[in-house]
Parts: C-alpha cells; sequence; structure tokens
C-alpha cells in the first residue's frame, strides 16, 4: 500500500513539475584530470565559421572559475563549479560529469546543478561540451555547444575514455572542436546549454 502510494505521489509530483528527474551520481568521484588547468570557453558561429571566445578561467581540483565578459554591457559574469562525480560516456573520448553551478552576475547569485556531456580531442587541446540540468546528454548536437581550449595540458596527456579524434591541427580561431564528421548528432534535446543564451 504504502509503495503504490509513493508511486502515485511521484507521478503527481512528475505532471505538475514538469517532470524535473534528478540528475544522477556518476561512477568516479570529482571530475575529469584532463580538463584541469587554465582554459577558455569559446562557441563556434556555424553560419560565419567564425569562433567566439566568451570566458577565460581554469579548472583546479575539480573546482572551475570563469570569467565571462559580455562586449555589449562591459560586464563581467563569474560561473564556479565544483565538479561532483563523473563517469567515461559510450563514445571514444566522451563523458558525462555532474557539475554544481553558481553565476555571479551584477549583484545577482543563481545555482543550478547540471549534467554535462564532453567530447575531448587530445590533439587539438580542446574539449566540446553541452550541459542539461533534467538529462545526461548523451552526443554533441550540430549547433549550439561550448568548446574549451585546455592551455594547461601537457604534452603527451593521454585521456582515460579515449579520443573524440582531432584532426592533427592546433587549435585557431575556426578550428573549435564539435562533431566529428559523419557522427550521428539526432536526438538532442536539452533545455540548457551552458551559459545563459540570452546573456552572451
Ligand atoms: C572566482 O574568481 C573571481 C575573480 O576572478 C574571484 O573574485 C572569486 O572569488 C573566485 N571564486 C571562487 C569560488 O574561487
Ligand atoms: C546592474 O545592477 C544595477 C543595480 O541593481 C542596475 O542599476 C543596472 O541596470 C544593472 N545592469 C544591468 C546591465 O543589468
Ligand atoms: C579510441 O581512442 C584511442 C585513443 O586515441 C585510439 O587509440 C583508439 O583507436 C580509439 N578507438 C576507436 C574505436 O576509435
Amino acid at each position: 500500500m504504502a509503495v503504490r502510494y509513493c508511486v502515485l505521489a511521484l507521478l503527481a509530483c512528475l505532471v505538475v513539475g514538469g517532470a524535473r528527474a534528478a540528475l544522477p551520481t556518476l561512477a568516479k568521484p570529482g571530475g575529469p584530470s584532463i580538463i584541469e588547468g587554465l582554459g577558455d570557453i569559446a562557441k563556434l558561429d556555424q553560419t560565419t565559421d567564425f569562433a567566439t571566445v566568451l570566458a577565460v578561467g581554469y579548472v583546479i581540483g575539480g573546482a572551475s572559475n570563469f570569467t565571462f565578459y559580455n562586449p555589449d554591457t562591459m560586464q563581467t559574469t563569474v560561473q564556479t563549479g565544483k565538479f561532483k562525480s563523473w563517469q567515461c560516456a559510450d563514445a571514444n573520448g566522451t563523458f558525462n560529469a555532474i557539475v554544481e553551478l553558481t553565476t555571479l552576475t551584477n549583484g545577482t547569485q543563481t545555482a543550478k546543478t547540471v549534467c554535462m556531456f564532453g567530447e575531448v580531442y587530445i590533439i587539438q587541446q580542446q574539449f566540446s561540451w553541452v550541459q542539461s540540468e533534467t538529462a545526461c546528454p548523451t552526443q554533441l548536437p550540430i549547433d549550439g555547444y561550448y568548446t574549451n581550449t585546455l592551455y594547461s595540458l601537457p604534452q603527451g596527456a593521454t585521456f582515460e575514455c579515449g579520443d573524440g579524434g582531432g584532426d592533427g591541427e592546433m587549435s585557431s580561431s575556426t578550428d573549435v572542436g564539435g562533431p566529428s564528421p559523419g557522427m550521428s548528432t539526432t536526438s538532442m534535446t536539452t533545455d540548457s546549454f551552458g551559459v545563459p543564451p540570452t546573456s552572451f
């Protein structure tokens, strides 16, 4: 009886709350060590092929701190993150991570927990990612993902989940990771890609 009550109550919650599921705790503590160090966050405009750097910062000891700059308002936004858990995802070079994010912009602080999906390109010293508050993404969309350049990646670094397949060239303004040619990018339905899209 109690079990049945709980199930019914849960269903009611899901209907009322818009089906917000709790994010899982993943297999390993913290975050992947390959993303540690100084870095930036860039976004590629698929139409113009122009990459814009949105933020600079670092990940140290599973804690991130990135400062975004909005040239229109000349305001900065600081987003800090705590990597809670992570694990390799299915495809070579990919991972999921649960991250607690705190965003401070113009004196207002907001917090959220996301599941990040990242694909690492070791030769390019980059990884591309999306994130969602409601589920763990399983692949990158064709558009709308972010790419971090990993400035502190040591030479000969390896990633325990493999390599997403870099093209062998160093990073440049038109080379910001993303889905490899031929990769299926269907069924991407996350509602929250990284930083607030309206302010950046
Ligand atoms: C993040 O960096 C900003 C400035 O760069 C600093 O003021 C802030 O204290 C840092 N936050 C954390 C949690 O380290
Ligand atoms: C930032 O906050 C101040 C004080 O609340 C406000 O006057 C200003 O309009 C805000 N600026 C932006 C760009 O939101
Ligand atoms: C996975 O990545 C590793 C490391 O780069 C590579 O040696 C291996 O061939 C890749 N495997 C597949 C199936 O692509």
